[in-house]
């Protein structure tokens, strides 16, 4: 292991005993970590493996996550502490709520939501900035027993609107803007776009956050702060005792085709994985503050922004705004200023940091921190360096944690006392197990490449795809029946440390936002000029990887760079502004095999100027 770095030996000393202890009995682990949680009623069986992969987790059991985030932090020491620090955009708005004002603002949303009569199992969409309210509005929705489907305020109309039709949405909780780099994003607008033609959302909550002038149906849209003046909303909101096995939220990632899938999560698993890995990763501490970047539009923002660390009875720390702007040093002011101790970010934003230079964090005194991490994208060595040296001082691990939206929570991440070793996201977490499997299922020998899988069920896991469990089985469980297929190839080395190195799938990762590349051509053929698209990834030095598109023409349009930038604002208002391809081509036709599929495989090695591979089944 010579090319691993020690981090300091006083780190977690009890992370070789739990390691163990979690190898030899994994449901006893679980039982313990969910021990340290509250529980209405306690469980009959850990987990349930009578019908896989529909497994369950602490079966019988009732709960509410939002008890273990709040209700039972009120009763203790942790009441007055800090939950949530919220930083605005511009650097000098500024708000703190401790876990009993956390409470309040949760009862009031809550008491809204009832009022408008949600309760258990509706789904209510939440489209907001990066405020406090879209983490009230998170748990307003768990405490009432309803699931929330949370999308990325970054989202087009049309991709707002099938999400919002797909979940059956009743509410939808947005706000009137939100500050993007000193502009404003008319989230309102996107909203009545998308919703026009709804035939499930019956009311529309709206924050007031840039408080420019928006247009409300007097019927169907509320104000939020008007909402709150009413007498409904006032007093406690009894937290719902829910079954572990109930639905908490729905999240909408990309996959292979062009419908996203809805991931679903249940309140005991979820709560008790986040809980756990958490803890455990990033050896939470009282008197730390921890700031993870994530939107809580993803995953990451989900379990480690918003539920991981209220059940750690941490304190959270939430920015508004980008690591750039105004100048790119915002981040590591705001370190300074608040005195980050944890700081958990994405590589590509480490490596658009990195282009500034190191003057701009050497201004800043970044004592406070001392332990670093990582998610999204696998990480390069020399932004890993970079981090670990400029930022951490060399003094600070980095936790690089490799999961995904459906797992829930970090499958594969160091814990704070293990040798690192720059590139690799270590190894898998306390009682899980990974393999790397060739085509026909068989391990393949330490240092080669394969298919990663995930062996063991775990508390986080997705428990299906909403209204699809077909689908479910699928995606994640047919092609090594028994294991679970996370979609990346990866390597483990001899000392059993695992190096993802990307999407085996028609996945990109673009900036770290999870993109398919079947969304990115059904917004390029919903242009009149196009004919056919084909979509992939390229290696972007980054973003980690760029999108490019090729894309056929019909007949009597011709391809230019007018056309190309007109197809590139296509997409972003279509689809995303993260979606925007880097570059388009205008080829005549799409290599494709006899089936009719296109070959993305061979358009890549192409562009790269490899070797096209087995192009036997290709029709030209
Ligand atoms: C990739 C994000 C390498 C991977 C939490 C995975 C990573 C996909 C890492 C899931 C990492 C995430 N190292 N690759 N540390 N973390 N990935 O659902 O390809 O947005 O399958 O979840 O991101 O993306 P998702």
């Amino acid at each position: 292991m010579d090319d691993a770095i020690y981090p300091d030996p006083s780190f977690g000393a009890e992370d070789t005993a739990l390691r163990e202890a979690a190898a030899a009995d994994p449901i006893g682990f679980w039982a313990d970590r969910a021990a340290e949680l509250e529980w209405y009623e306690p469980w009959e069986k850990v987990l349930d493996d009578t019908n896989p992969p529909f497994y369950k987790w602490f079966t019988g059991a009732r709960t509410n996550i939002v008890h273990n985030c709040i209700d039972r932090h009120l009763s203790g020491p942790y009441k007055n502490k800090l939950a949530l620090i919220w930083v605005g955009e511009n650097g000098t708005d500024y708000k703190t709520y401790s876990y009993f004002s956390l409470n309040r603002e949760v009862n009031q949303m809550a008491n809204v939501l009832k009022a408008m009569g949600v309760g258990r199992g509706d789904k209510i969409t939440i489209y907001l900035p990066r405020i406090p309210e879209v983490v009230f509005a998170m748990l307003a929705c768990a405490k009432l027993g309803a699931v929330h489907s949370v999308i990325f305020a970054g989202f087009s109309a049309d991709a707002l609107a099938d999400r919002i039709d797909d979940s059956e949405s009743k509410v939808v909780i947005t706000a009137d803007g939100s500050w993007v780099n000193g502009g404003i994003f008319k989230l309102k607008d996107i909203v009545d776009e998308a919703i026009r033609f709804s035939p499930s959302v019956e009311n529309v909550i709206v924050v007031k956050r840039t408080g420019h002038e928006v247009a409300m149906d007097a019927l169907r849209d509320h104000w939020y702060h008007d909402l709150t003046a009413l007498p409904i909303a006032k007093g406690d909101c009894p937290t719902e005792q829910m079954d572990a096995e109930d639905p908490l939220f729905i999240l909408y990632t990309s996959g292979s085709t062009g419908k996203p899938k809805a991931i679903l999560h249940s309140h005991g698993g979820y709560m008790v994985g986040t809980y756990t890995t958490l803890k455990y990763t990033f050896d939470i501490r009282d008197e730390d503050r921890w700031w993870c970047t994530a939107d809580p539009g993803w995953i990451t923002g989900h379990s480690y922004l918003v539920y991981g660390p209220l059940l750690a009875g941490a304190t959270s720390f939430m920015f508004e705004g980008g690591p750039t702007y105004p100048y790119p040093n915002r981040w590591w002011q705001l370190i300074e200023y608040y005195g980050i101790t944890t700081f958990y970010t994405a590589p590509t934003a480490i490596r658009s940091l990195m282009r500034f230079g190191e003057a701009w964090p050497n201004r800043h005194d970044l004592s406070s921190l001392r332990l670093l991490g990582s998610v999204g994208e696998p990480i390069n060595p020399e932004a890993w360096h970079w981090f670990h040296r400029v930022i951490g001082k060399g003094r600070c691990p980095i936790m690089d944690t490799w999961w995904q939206t459906e797992t829930g929570m970090f499958q594969i991440c160091p814990t704070p006392s293990m040798p690192l070793k720059p590139g690799s996201a270590g190894k898998p977490f306390y009682g899980q197990v990974a393999e790397i499997l060739n085509e026909a299922g068989e391990p393949v020998p330490d240092g080669e490449e394969g298919f990663l899988v995930l062996t063991k069920p775990w508390p986080g896991m997705l428990r299906t795809l909403f209204k699809d469990d077909e689908r479910y089985v699928n995606t994640y469980w047919s092609k090594y029946p028994g294991k679970y297929l996370a979609g990346d190839s990866a390597r483990r080395d001899a000392d059993g440390y695992f190096w993802v190195i990307g999407r085996t799938d028609d996945v990109i990762k673009v900036s770290g936002h999870r993109l398919g590349t079947a969304e990115v051509e059904s917004a390029l053929v919903s242009h009149p000029a196009v004919a056919e698209a084909a979509a992939i990834g390229l290696p972007h030095e980054v973003k980690g990887n760029a999108i490019h598109a090729f894309v056929v023409l019909r007949m009597g349009y011709e391809g230019s760079p007018q056309l190309a930038e007109d197809l590139r604002k296509h997409v972003s208002v279509h689809l995303s502004p993260i979606a925007k391809p880097d570059w388009i081509d205008f080829p005549d036709k799409l290599p494709k095999t006899r089936s009719g599929k296109i070959m993305r495989r061979v358009l890549k090695a192409r562009a790269l100027g490899q070797d096209e591979g087995d192009l036997t089944t290709l029709e030209e």
